[in-house]
């Protein structure tokens, strides 16, 4: 018989509404991820080829992981923890698992720091759109270019001479400025706790970002040919069966995209994982603070379909297409070549050539379709940059006891000082992203879906998973996710960590796939600044894994070690 005490503690957070959990679900897995980094993903790796292995990736790992961590998140919440360390625990007798589940906390503050960072060019650019001041840059007669102009804007800091004044300072800076503003935006909201902070702007954030981008949509797909291309004719870029067969012919993936076929694989994968925010620890914690009975089966789906809705069908519209129509195959190739190019360089130049609402095209049209994408961007960025910070506010609160303001600050602090390096050295954003937010989801995925499912066990897992559920999910995935699920993540792990992982740690390889010339000044600057990030990342995870300990030393974790027995 069970001696534990099943009631959540009282004064633990709860979603307002269901509505509301559903859209600050949503609102966490869509982000920049969805309408950046899609689109560059599918181009740079395999098109056609890509979408097959990322559906695939999609049915085999991103919907059963979904599952798997709103069950785990779900019953953790039920016993009072809101983050992965207690939730690790009450799946299993082994005092390590809080340990391993501090990297559900560490990893989503680690991707936050350079997250919030890009979100900030996105507000940035957004107030640059309405002001005109990036119309006037697309304008022909500008001396400067879009690519100029963005690096202007990143290279802001620190080019200051003399006494500038606020204003002329914030002009000079205008990259730390906008950094500034959107941090301190995600702070307030987060000290306001989740139902009055987090879901308020899911809930508004949402319904505004849908606006937009079916809006920009729209326009994109009603704009005139140019030179015989429409719209329509970019979407061929990710819908050509042709190169499906790349997907196993190494020769032809190869000669047609320069990388193997694995690589599109594992490309897909990472991007499902990612853009699903599966194997941070940040969905857990958003469903650790539903009740016990609520339904996760469904609701976990129509999380992941909105988030699909809005990666595939309106981010993969948006920027390749419109691209394509203005500027041919070539030209998007090479505004995906770089990782933000597309973003901030290229689409500029389509809205400085597409008319909207009767205005012409040019200044005007840049200030109101840029407002709109740039603007859609920011809010995108800002509910998944919640998402990320509030594992570590959770547990600063639930396990080491703050208040909300002081965990509040703790993360502020810790972003702070963490996105210095991250702002003004080359090399330390794409190191954390590589082992934080692409790496580590498939390492901290495969702890959770062992634990889950082998250790814990399958049919209690399925079992959970179905508590209070509105649907029956298909049996069939029961078999997905004890069997296959794990055997592909495992074997994704190892043939990642060799190929990719191993010659990266030993700087034979960057994040970026390029090999490292040890007599090229360049690659040697990149070496020494991964290898600051990889100091600030392991400081971090020590910071949180000593942490744990003293909470364990409390007693934190005490109820939970006898539940794995009796749960
Ligand atoms: N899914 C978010 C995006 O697409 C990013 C994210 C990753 C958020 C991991 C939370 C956890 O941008």
């Amino acid at each position: 018989m069970s001696t534990t005490d099943y009631s959540a503690p009282d004064e633990r957070e709860q979603w307002g509404s269901r509505v509301g959990l559903i859209l600050a679900m949503a609102g966490n897995a869509v982000g920049l991820g969805n309408f950046l980094r899609f689109p560059n993903e599918a181009v740079n790796n395999g098109q056609g080829a890509f979408m097959v292995a990322y559906f695939i990736s999609l049915l085999l790992l991103g919907i059963p992981l979904m599952w798997m961590e709103w069950g785990i998140g779900r019953r953790g919440g039920h016993f009072g923890y809101s983050t992965a360390p207690g939730m690790f625990q009450s799946l299993t007798k082994a005092r390590i698992a809080k340990y391993i589940g501090a990297l559900g906390v560490v990893m989503p503050l680690l991707i936050v720091i350079y997250y919030v960072y890009i979100e900030s060019w996105t507000l940035g650019y957004a107030v640059e759109s309405a002001t005109g001041a990036l119309g006037a840059v697309t304008d022909k007669a500008s001396q400067v270019s879009t690519g100029d102009y963005f690096e202007t804007y990143l290279g802001s800091q620190g080019n200051d001479s003399g006494f500038l004044g606020v204003a002329g300072w914030i002009g000079s800076h205008k990259a730390y400025t906008f950094f500034a503003i959107t941090a301190a935006v995600n702070l307030w909201v987060l000290s306001r706790g989740l139902s009055k902070g987090i879901e308020i702007i899911a809930k508004i954030g949402m319904p505004v970002l849908l606006v937009c981008a079916i809006a920009l949509v729209a326009r994109v797909l009603t704009l005139p040919a140019e030179e015989g291309r429409s719209a329509l004719d970019g979407l061929n870029i990710y819908w050509n069966p042709e190169q499906w067969t790349a997907l196993y012919d190494d020769a032809q993936a190869k000669s047609l995209f320069g990388i193997g076929s694995a690589a599109i694989w594992l490309a897909a994968a990472g991007q499902i994982f990612f853009t699903l925010s599966v194997g941070s620890g940040a969905i857990n914690t958003y469903s650790s603070y539903l009740s016990r009975d609520d339904d996760i089966a469904l609701t976990g789906l129509a999380t992941v379909s909105m988030n699909e809705f809005c990666e595939v069908v309106l981010g993969g519209t948006l920027a390749i297409p419109a691209a394509f129509l203005f500027f041919g195959m070539s030209g998007v190739e090479e505004a995906a070549s770089g990782s933000m190019g597309l973003a901030f360089i290229t689409m500029p130049e389509v809205f400085a050539n597409a008319g909207v609402f009767g205005i012409a095209a040019g200044e005007y049209s840049v200030a109101i379709l840029g407002t709109v994408w740039f603007g859609l961007l920011f809010v995108a960025g800002i509910t998944s940059s919640l998402a990320l910070s509030q594992p570590t506010m959770a547990f600063m609160q639930d396990t080491m006891g703050l208040t909300r303001k002081k965990a509040a600050l703790v993360v502020g602090g810790i972003i702070l000082l963490f996105v210095q390096p991250v702002i003004l050295l080359d090399g330390v954003l794409g190191e954390i992203d590589y082992w934080a937010g692409t790496f580590g989801l498939v390492f901290f995925s495969t702890m959770e879906v062992v634990l889950f499912m082998w250790i814990f066990g399958s049919k209690r897992a399925w079992k959970e998973i179905h508590h209070g559920a509105d649907i029956a999910i298909p049996k069939i995935f029961k078999f997905l996710m004890t069997f296959v699920t794990p055997v592909l993540l495992i074997g994704m792990l190892a043939f990642w960590g060799i190929t990719q992982a191993l010659p990266i740690l030993s700087f034979e390889k960057t994040t970026g796939g390029d090999i490292i010339d040890p007599n090229d000044p360049a690659h040697m600057a990149l070496v020494d600044n991964a290898g600051l990030a990889r100091w600030m990342m392991l400081a971090l995870f020590a910071f949180f894994v000593v942490l744990v300990w003293i909470a364990a030393k409390r007693g934190r974790f005490k109820s939970l070690e006898n539940l794995a027995e009796d749960a």
